[in-house]
């Protein structure tokens, strides 16, 4: 990562910045009602920024689910973004080790996220089959549906993921 870049728990104030990334880093998809939902939520999720001179130049959530049956403090990551001219500098990366990190400090004993498993597999996420997510996936993406246990044991959870408000919206998990 470049010297310049801090990663940091966001504030109400980086909102606009934040709001400002995702029409950058997504161009082909529409994730800001589901970010300012997130970030409304508050209690519920962690966010964090990547700045460089001032500017948010990347963005996570992890948001706190449960599992059905499960009394385990369980998270989801998305989205991750970090704006195309700042891509492919560890910003993206730094971004999911710090919340990891806080995650497991928290006592979360495992991550689940929904996206590629060449970029999330250097983290240690694998896919993940005991735990469904909370809409079924198109075929072609449950390689897609991964885990992480933080707990240090071979921690294998069954049911569903369920997620709060924001993220129970069937085109956020078959678009
Ligand atoms: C995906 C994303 C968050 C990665 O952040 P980043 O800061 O660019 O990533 P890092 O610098 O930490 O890691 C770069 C590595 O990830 C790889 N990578 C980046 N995006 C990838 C993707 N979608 N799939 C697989 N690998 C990916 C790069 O090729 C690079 O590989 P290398 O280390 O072997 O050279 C960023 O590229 C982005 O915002 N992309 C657009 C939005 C997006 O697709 N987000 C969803 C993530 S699934």
């Amino acid at each position: 990562m470049t010297e310049k870049t801090d990663i940091r728990e966001s504030t109400p104030d980086d909102v606009t910045g934040i709001e400002q990334l995702y029409p950058e880093a997504f161009p082909d998809e529409d994730l800001l009602p589901v970010v300012r939902e997130l970030l409304a939520e508050g209690s519920t999720i962690l966010s964090f920024v990547g700045t460089a001179e001032g500017a948010i130049v990347g963005h996570v959530i992890f948001t706190t689910c449960t599992v059905s049956g499960s009394p385990e403090n369980v998270s989801l990551l998305g989205p991750l973004g970090v704006i195309p001219d700042r891509q492919k500098q560890g910003i993206g990366s730094a971004l999911v080790r710090k919340g990891l990190e806080r995650l497991k400090q928290e006592g979360t004993s495992v991550v689940f996220v929904l996206g590629d498993p060449a970029y999330y597999g250097r983290f240690g996420f694998a896919t993940e089959d005991g735990v469904q997510p909370p809409y079924p996936l198109p075929e072609e993406w449950y390689g897609a549906w991964q885990s992480l246990s933080l707990s240090g044991d071979a921690m294998k959870l069954q049911g569903t993921l369920a997620v709060p408000k924001p993220w129970r919206q069937r085109a956020l998990w078959v678009a």
